[in-house]
C-alpha cells in the first residue's frame, strides 16, 4: 500500500448548521433505534474531482456530529454500517485505507464517546480483522461499558447473511449438544444470537445517497422498520437531513401487520 493512500488528517467534527437540540421533535414520536446506511462516500469524493478515500475520510468526520445528536435526543441505539461483509472485495487499498480509518476514528473518538455517555460496539464478524482493529474495538468497548445512555453499534465486517448463518450455527451446536430442544427455537431465540443480542430492532433505517437497497444489512432486525432514504451523500447528511429523517419517521403510521387507522 502506498503511503498517500493512508488517512492523514485528523478526525474533527464538522461545524453543524445551527443549534443542535433546536428542534421541534417529539421525544415519545422519536424511533429507539435509528440504523443508518452510511453510503456515497465515493461519489461524493467523484464530485470533486478527488479520489474515492478523500470521501472516506469526510465520511469518518461526519460521524460524530450525528453520533452526537442522537445522544442528544435520546435515542437508544444507532447502528452505522461502516464496513460490509461485501466490502472485503474491492481494492487492497481502499480496504486499508479504511480499516486504517477505522482505528483513527476510534481512538479519535472516544472522548467524546465518554462526554456524551455513549456505550460502544461492533456487530459483524470478529475473523477477518486483525489484531490490531480487534484490539482497538475490545478496548473501546471496555472503555465505554459503563456507560448509559445512547449505544452506538458499528457494524464491521458485518453482513446479514453471515450474521444469520453463525447464529444458525450457533443454534444446531446448542440443539447437537441436548441444551436446546428444536421445538424451543423461536423468534426470540434466533434474535439472541445475532451480533444485534439485547438491542430493540431499528425503527427507523436511513440510508443515504439515493440507493433503495439494503445491502445486506440488518435483514432480519429491519422486518419492520420505517425505510428513508436520503438523496445527500453521506459526508453532507448533517443534523439537519437526521432531523428530516426523523420528522419523517413521526409522521409514519406504522402497522405491523394489523388494520390501523391513518393519522387525522
Ligand atoms: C460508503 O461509501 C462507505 C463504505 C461502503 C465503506 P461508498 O464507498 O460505498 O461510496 P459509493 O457508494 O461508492 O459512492
Ligand atoms: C453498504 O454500502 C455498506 C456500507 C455502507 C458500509 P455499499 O456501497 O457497499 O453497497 P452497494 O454495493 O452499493 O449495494
Ligand atoms: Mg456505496
Amino acid at each position: 500500500m502506498s503511503g498517500s493512500t493512508k488517512p492523514t488528517t485528523t478526525i474533527e467534527p464538522r461545524p453543524q448548521p445551527g443549534p443542535a437540540g433546536a428542534v421541534d421533535l417529539d421525544a415519545k414520536s422519536l424511533p429507539r433505534h435509528v440504523a443508518i446506511i452510511m453510503d456515497g462516500n465515493g461519489r461524493w469524493a467523484r464530485a470533486q474531482g478527488k479520489p474515492r478515500v478523500y470521501g472516506h475520510e469526510h465520511g469518518a468526520r461526519n460521524v460524530n456530529p450525528i453520533v452526537t445528536e442522537c445522544a442528544k435526543l435520546g435515542i437508544e441505539v444507532l447502528t452505522l454500517y461502516a464496513f460490509s461483509t461485501e466490502n472485503w472485495l474491492r481494492s487492497k487499498a481502499e480496504v486499508e485505507f479504511l480499516m486504517g480509518l477505522l482505528l483513527q476514528f476510534l481512538e479519535a473518538e472516544l472522548p467524546t464517546m465518554l462526554a456524551n455517555n455513549v456505550r460502544f460496539k461492533q456487530i459483524g464478524r470478529r475473523e477477518g480483522l486483525s489484531p490490531t482493529v480487534l484490539e482497538m474495538i475490545d478496548r473501546t468497548t471496555a472503555a465505554t461499558a459503563g456507560n448509559t445512555g445512547l449505544t452506538l453499534a458499528l457494524a464491521v465486517n458485518y453482513g446479514s447473511r453471515a450474521e444469520i448463518t453463525d447464529a444458525v450455527r450457533a443454534i444446531a451446536r446448542k440443539v447437537k449438544a441436548g441444551e436446546l430442544d428444536p421445538s424451543a427455537i423461536d423468534q426470540g431465540v434466533i434474535s439472541d444470537h445475532l451480533f444485534t443480542a439485547g438491542l430493540p430492532d431499528p425503527d427507523l433505517l436511513i440510508r443515504t445517497a439515493g440507493e433503495m437497497r439494503l445491502s445486506n444489512y440488518l435483514l432480519w432486525q429491519s422486518s419492520y422498520a420505517e425505510l428513508y432514504v436520503a438523496d445527500v451523500c453521506w459526508p453532507d447528511f448533517d443534523v439537519v437531513q437526521l432531523h428530516e429523517a426523523l420528522r419523517a419517521y413521526a409522521r409514519r403510521t406504522r402497522k405491523f401487520g394489523e388494520v390501523v387507522e391513518p393519522r387525522a
